[in-house]
C-alpha cells in the first residue's frame, strides 16, 4: 500500500524493521528516528539527555508502536552495549544500526590535550565500532542488516584545527569501508554518510567558534540528509555524500593538491 508522498514511505522497506539510532536527542538524530518511525520501523533513539529524549519518545510511539527512547552515553561502550542487547532482548534482533551520535571538542590547537583527543574517539570513533561489533552476529546469522556510520566531510578534507574532530571520523570512514568488503557478500550493507553542513547544535557550535558558513550547495537540512540516507541505505553503495559541490572539492584536492592546500588554509 502507498501512503501519502508527505513523508516519504521509501517502498515500506523499513516497515517492521528494528531500528537503533545514537545521537538522538537534537539535530539529525531526531530526524532520522521521526522518518524511520513514520516508514513503519520500530525505532529506539539513544542519547545522554533525557528531556529532549522523552519529548521525542512521545513523538515517536504515536508513529509507531513500540518506538522510545533510552538514556545512554555512547562512550562508556559496556551501557552501550547492554542497551543494544536489551533493544534485541524486547523487540528482536536489531536490523539497522544508524552510529549519529558525535562531539567536537571545539578546541584550539594550543590548548588541546591528549584527554580531549580521546575522548572524541570514544564517542565519534570507538562507541560505532562497539555498536557495530555487538550488533554484527545477529546480523551475519540472519544474512541482512544495515549499519550506517555517520561521517563528515572533515573527515576527508579536514579543515584547519586541532583535527580532534576529523581524525576521529576520518577513522570511522575507514572502518566503514575495512568492514563494507566483508559484510557486503554476505548480505549486511555498511554505509559512510557524509552530510555537509547541517545548522544543527554541532553545526552551529562550529559557525560560532570561527567556521566559515559553507556555500548553500554545501548546506543541507536534517530532513534533506536524513531522507537521503534512507532513500540509499541498504543500496550497494558505500559513501551516501549529501553535497557534490564537497565530492568535486575532493576531485579538486587529488589533482591540484597545492592549490587546494593554498586555498584551504584559510578556508
Ligand atoms: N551539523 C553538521 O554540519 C555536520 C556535518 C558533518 C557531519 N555531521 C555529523 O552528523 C551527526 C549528527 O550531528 P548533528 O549535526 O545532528 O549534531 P547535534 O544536533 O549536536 O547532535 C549530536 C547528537 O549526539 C549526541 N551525543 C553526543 N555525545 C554523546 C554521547 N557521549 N553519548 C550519546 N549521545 C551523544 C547528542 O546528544 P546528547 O548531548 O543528549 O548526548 C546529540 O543527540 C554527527 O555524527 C556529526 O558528526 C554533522
Amino acid at each position: 500500500m502507498r501512503r501519502s508522498s508527505s513523508p516519504p514511505w521509501f517502498g515500506g522497506r523499513y516497515q517492521g524493521q528494528v531500528a537503533v539510532v545514537t545521537g538522538a536527542s537534537s539535530g539529525l538524530g531526531v530526524q532520522l528516528c521521526r522518518d524511520l518511525a513514520r516508514a513503519g520501523a520500530t525505532v529506539i533513539g539513544l542519547a545522554r539527555r533525557r528531556e529532549p529524549l522523552d519529548a521525542l519518545a512521545k513523538d515517536l510511539s504515536a508513529l509507531s508502536k513500540g518506538s522510545s527512547t533510552m538514556v545512554c552515553d555512547v562512550a562508556d561502550t559496556v551501557a552501550q552495549r547492554s542497551a543494544l542487547q536489551l533493544i534485541a532482548s524486547i523487540h528482536g534482533p536489531i536490523d539497522i544500526l544508524i552510529n549519529n551520535a558525535a562531539q567536537d571538542p571545539g578546541i584550539r590547537l594550543v590548548d588541546i590535550t591528549e584527554g580531549d583527543f580521546r575522548h572524541t574517539f570514544d564517542v565519534n570513533f570507538f562507541a560505532p565500532v562497539a555498536a557495530t561489533l555487538e550488533v554484527l552476529p545477529s546480523m551475519l546469522e540472519r544474512g541482512r542488516g544495515i549499519v550506517i556510520n555517520v561521517s563528515s566531510d572533515g573527515g576527508r578534507l579536514p579543515a584547519p584545527g586541532p583535527g580532534a574532530y576529523p581524525s576521529s571520523k576520518a577513522a570511522l570512514s575507514a572502518f566503514s569501508e575495512s568492514i563494507s568488503y566483508r559484510l557486503g557478500p554476505k548480505g549486511v550493507s555498511t554505509h559512510v554518510v557524509y552530510p555537509a553542513f547541517m545548522g544543527t547544535e554541532l553545526g552551529m557550535g562550529a559557525l560560532g567558534r570561527g567556521l566559515r558558513k559553507p556555500p548553500g550547495m554545501a548546506t543541507r537540512t536534517e530532513e534533506t540528509v536524513s531522507h537521503q540516507i534512507l532513500r540509499e541505505a541498504g543500496g550497494p553503495g558505500l559513501e551516501i555524500s549529501v553535497s557534490k559541490l564537497i565530492d568535486a572539492a575532493m576531485l579538486f584536492r587529488n589533482l591540484m593538491p597545492r592549490t587546494y592546500r593554498r586555498l584551504r588554509r584559510n578556508w
